[in-house]
Order: C-alpha cells, then structure tokens, then sequence
C-alpha cells in the first residue's frame, strides 16, 4: 500500500515537491493539498488524480486518509504545523529552517520526545545531492586525509525583497551550516560574520561572509550573496591535509560553443539540485514504510538554526561570537 501524502504549502517548493510525488517518488500518493490561495492549491492539485483540497490546514493533517505531510509554507508556520502533524502521530518533512525561532525549535524537540518518536525530518535536502554524498565518502575514506577547511559558496540569481541581511543567514546560510555538520559530524564553537557592501541590484539586503570555527578547528567559510544575477551557484570546496575535493560543476557535462568552453549554471535550486529533492522525497517515503527515519532530525534543524543566531549576533555585534547549543537529547543520540 502507498503513503498517502498531503502538501501544505503550494508555492515554488510545494508545487515542485507535489510534482515530484506524482511519479518520481515510488511508494508515494499525494492526496492532499492545503494553501490559502486556492489557484495554487489547485494548480499542485492537477498533479495528481483526486487530490482533495482543504481550506484549513489543520483538517488536512487530521485526515484520516492522510498518512504523512509535507510543509512547505512560510517559515513562521513551519512549527506549529511539525507540532501539529507530531501530536496527530504523522510523520512530517518539514521545508527548512525547522522553526522561525530557537524557542519553537526547542518546542518541535519536546512534542517529539513526549510522543517517543521521531516523526519530524527538516528539508536540508544537500544530504541526499550526490555531489556531497561523494565528498563524504571520499573523507571518510581517509584520501584527503583529516580536514582543514571547508569553504562554501551559495549564490542565488536573484531572492524576493522579504530576505533581508538576517535572512542571508537563518534562511540560505542554514543550509551550509547543515551540510558542513553533516560532512564534518561536528558542531560548531564559534562564528564570525562580516558583511560586504550593498549590491546596486539589492537595496534591502547585504552579502554576508560566515567563518565559523568546529569544535575541533576545522574552519567553514561562507559566501551568501543572494543578487549574483548570473544564476544559482553553489560551490563547495573541501581541503584536508593530504589533498581536497571540490563538487563538480552541475550539469557534469561541458560545452564549447561561439568560441567559449564552459558549462551551464542553473536559473535556480530546484535544477540545481533536482537529484537531492528527488532523492530527499525517495528515502523519506521508503523510511516511513520501514519504520526508520532518515535526513536531518529537529535536532539538525535545532542545530543549524542555533549556530545561525549566533551568526545573527555576530553580524550585529561584528565581534566573533560563541555558538552556544544545548547539550544534545538522548533521544537524537543516533
Ligand atoms: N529546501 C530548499 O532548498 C528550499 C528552497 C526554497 C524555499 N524553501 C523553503 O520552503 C518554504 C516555502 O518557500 P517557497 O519558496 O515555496 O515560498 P512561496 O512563497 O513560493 O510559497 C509559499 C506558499 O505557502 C502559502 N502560504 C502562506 N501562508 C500559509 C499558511 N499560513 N499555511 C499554509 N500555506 C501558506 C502561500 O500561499 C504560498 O503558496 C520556505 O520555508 C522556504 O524557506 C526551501
């Protein structure tokens, strides 16, 4: 029998995550769409066959021939929602970050263990790019021996005016923030933030450059500019003592065209990383199926959100600041 799946949040990524469920995720029904705009309920309704479409959030996620749920609506409505779907026993693949504030992180994390489950797994769909899956095998093989620095790039073409300078961080960074942790399997002590100059391109937000310092020296560095104009870049760049690995340019192929050799750069994430959020909705499915749980855990998106306000506070205070996590619940021990 399939997982029959429901989808809050119809904009860009819950169109696209309703798309990827009708047909390229084995296992998977969607049957369920929410969004207060109903044109785009409607519209990720069309994907597939059936799709019921509820006015009110809650009533999708209380369905009883709902199984599981997607959210993919605003930020500020992802913890309320994880909570929800956590108390009604479903599991839930919540779009990052987990929460808009670290006080809601904490309560996802307390609805979880309370209900002695983990229910809830956190978008931070770079685990399952294949890029970065290589690069983790490669490290563990011991090939590019112990790692020094890890420097990332994350460039949008463009980003609506609501991301301010902050948002640089808590809403794109937190992705570099998840993937470094994920690479290096260490938490991070201490972040610095410096910020470059308004492009003429954005008023209402600043390039933001993160160092931030592991628990056992390793160094992360990351660029944010989300105005880059040219297209969605992200680099990647992992440099042990013995020799480095990069992610290679997506595509993997290159053309030599009109006197130019080169390769493409997607418009925007959801070609750049196709393969992940295919992959993410893939697993996700099979280890609701099993029983297991896979990706980042609420305490991965605890994680990544508490190192990004220390990143908050170190942009503001231009000092290099502390990141000061919670000791780690036995409960997200493994
Ligand atoms: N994993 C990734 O790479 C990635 C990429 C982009 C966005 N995101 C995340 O996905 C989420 C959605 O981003 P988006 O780019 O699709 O935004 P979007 O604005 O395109 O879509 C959001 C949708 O949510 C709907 N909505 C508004 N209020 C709602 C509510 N209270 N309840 C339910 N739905 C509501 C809107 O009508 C809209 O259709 C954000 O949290 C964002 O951080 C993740």
């Amino acid at each position: 029998m399939s997982v029959r799946i429901g989808v809050i949040g119809c904009g860009v990524m819950g169109a696209d995550h309703a798309r990827l469920l009708c047909g390229k995720t084995p296992g998977a029904e969607l049957v369920a769409v929410h969004d207060p705009d109903p044109a785009r309920a409607a519209a990720a309704a069309a994907f597939g066959r059936d799709v019921r479409s509820h006015p009110i959030a809650i009533d999708l996620i209380k369905d009883h021939g709902v199984d599981a749920v997607l959210v993919a609506s605003p930020d500020p409505t992802h913890a309320p929602l994880t909570i929800a779907c956590i108390e009604a026993g479903k599991p839930v693949l919540c779009e990052k970050p987990l929460a808009a504030s670290l006080e809601e992180c904490r309560e996802v994390m307390k609805a979880e263990i309370a209900g002695k489950r983990r229910l809830a797994q956190v978008g931070f769909m770079r685990r399952f790019d294949p890029g970065y899956l290589a690069m983790k095998r490669e490290l563990r093989s011991g090939r590019i021996g112990d790692p020094l620095f890890f420097h990332c790039v994350h460039r949008n073409a463009v980003a609506p005016d609501y991301i301010d300078s902050d948002l640089v961080i808590a809403n794109s960074s937190v992705h570099e923030i998840d993937i470094a942790r994920f690479l290096l399997e260490e938490e991070f002590k201490a972040v610095t933030v410096v910020s470059a100059r308004r492009s003429r391109k954005a008023a209402n937000r600043q390039p933001q450059f993160l160092i931030l310092e592991s628990s056992n020296g390793i160094v992360v560095t990351v660029e944010a500019f989300l105005d880059a104009q040219y297209g969605y870049d992200v680099q990647a760049e992992l440099v042990g003592e013995e020799g480095a690995i990069s992610l290679a340019p997506s595509p993997p192929v290159s053309s030599r065209l009109a006197h130019r050799a080169g390769f493409d750069v997607a418009q925007d994430w959801r070609a750049r990383f196709a393969d992940a959020y295919r992959d993410q909705l893939r697993e996700w499915v099979a280890a609701i199926e099993t029983g297991r749980s896979v990706g980042s855990s609420a305490w991965d998106g605890y994680a990544a959100s508490a190192t990004a306000a220390a990143a908050l506070q170190a942009r503001a205070s231009g000092a290099k600041t502390p990141v000061a996590l919670e000791e780690r619940p036995a409960f997200y021990a493994s």
